[in-house]
């Protein structure tokens, strides 16, 4: 029997990363990274933050369009972070609550499997997707109403709306939107570049500008106006200084009063005008960058509608937003005000903003740990995959869920 529990929320992005005794889960970029200026240093993972120069930085991931496909990267990264020294514990001594992309293939998933036993030996495997950890902190949050949680996972990739029902995905009412956190930078990279500034190899940095500036509006048009006004009337209008790495370590908006007066500064200024909100809004109507998929609201109707009706009420009664994405100001109002002129009148709308949004799915992994028979119930053990093989991790974590329509 394992002693511990690890939870790692594997991102595209960020892995969040803790045993379930921690109280909150370690962010670890899930990428290696080479800064321009310290050519021959590798970051891995978090140690990018010792990095004193992030401009040109250059990334390699080990996930391509939402899948993880570069193996030798992510191997790299396992050996960084399940090393005793950083994770405290021993792997062999551990079970461990990995998450998946939905829909993900089977050859990625038989590889996962296959490294995570045999060269890392963990004791135990649950294989689960994160839509699902967040219904278990879901099912912790509220008290009732907790078997139909509709979860809207806004990360790096991809915004997927995921229906889940008493634990398990309903296949069938999964949407999938192709935008997420990635494409939103590369779309301010590339706008900011032909009306400002060449930014193009400037992605960390431009990432903490759409993080510092960028919100969701409820009034496309009103906002858009108000950027066509002059000076002091234009309220939307922000000035964001650049940093340069010796006197500005990290990038800020300049101060409202300050705005209309001379920067005397050394940075380089960028004006964030329409930008603030026209690059969000493209989660909200892809087809501004010629997706032609369904925004958000939408996609969360059309996912409810494709499930049995007496479920409807259910679902709109609980909708949570998670990812990195849905940190954006406006956000959930957007959500909130559109889904409520969408859903049928006699449904009440709850949408639920967790207090991190980026963890919420960590925590979930927690409460699940915490079940009776955690791991006969939820995971394979390394003794049982040595003597049956992957059909049982299939039989364990692939099953699905036939609901009578
Ligand atoms: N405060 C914020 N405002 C806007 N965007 C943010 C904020 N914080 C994080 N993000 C964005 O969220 C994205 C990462 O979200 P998240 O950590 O949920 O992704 P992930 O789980 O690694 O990816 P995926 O779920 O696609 O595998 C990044 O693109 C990041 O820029
Ligand atoms: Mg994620």
């Amino acid at each position: 029997m394992a002693t511990y529990t690890t939870v790692l929320d594997l991102g595209a992005y960020n892995n969040k990363l803790g045993n379930v005794q921690d109280y909150e889960p370690r962010i670890i970029p899930n990428y290696i990274s080479k800064a321009k200026n310290e050519r021959r240093k590798i970051f891995f993972g978090d140690q990018l933050y010792e990095c004193k120069d992030f401009s040109g930085l250059f990334y390699v991931l080990p996930f391509q369009k939402g899948y993880l496909v570069n193996w030798d990267v992510q191997r790299q990264l396992f050996d960084y972070m399940f090393n005793k020294d950083f994770l405290k514990v021993e792997v062999s001594d551990s079970n461990l609550i990995i998450t998946e992309p939905q829909f993900n293939f089977t050859s990625i998933k038989e590889c996962l499997e296959e490294i995570l036993f045999e060269e890392y030996k963990f004791n135990s495997i649950c294989r689960i997707t994160t839509a699902q950890l967040s219904s278990w902190q879901q099912k912790k949050d509220k008290t009732e109403n907790h078997m139909c949680c509709l979860v809207v996972d806004s990360g790096f990739s991809f915004t997927h709306i995921v229906p889940v029902y008493k634990g398990q995905v309903l296949k069938k009412g999964v949407r999938r939107i192709d935008v997420g956190g990635k494409l939103l930078t590369n779309h301010l990279k590339e706008i900011i570049s032909y009306r400002q500034l060449h930014v193009l190899d400037e992605t960390f940095v431009m990432n903490q500008v759409k993080e510092d500036c960028c919100y969701v509006t409820n009034q496309f048009l009103e906002d858009l106006i108000i950027t066509k006004k002059k000076k002091k009337e234009n309220t939307i209008a922000q000035d964001y200084v650049l940093p340069d790495y010796t006197d500005v370590k990290r990038g800020f908006i300049r101060s409202q009063e300050d705005m209309w007066t001379k920067y005397t500064g050394t940075s380089q200024l960028l004006r964030m005008n329409n930008e603030r909100f026209t690059v969000p809004e493209l989660l909200f109507r892809p087809s501004d960058l010629g997706i032609q998929q369904m925004g958000i609201p939408e996609a969360i109707v059309d996912a409810i509608e494709s499930l049995p009706l007496p479920m409807h009420p259910h679902f709109y009664a609980n909708v949570v937003l998670t990812g990195g994405n849905t940190l954006l100001p406006g956000f959930q109002n957007r959500v909130y005000t559109d889904l409520r002129s969408m859903a049928p009148i006699e449904f009440e709308v709850d949408v639920h903003l967790p207090k991190n949004p980026v963890t919420y799915a960590w925590h979930g992994g927690t409460v699940l740990s915490a079940e009776e028979d955690f791991v006969q119930k939820y995971c394979v053990t390394k003794q049982e995959y040595e003597e049956s093989g992957r059909s049982i991790c299939n039989k364990k974590f692939d099953s699905e869920v036939y609901i009578a329509l």
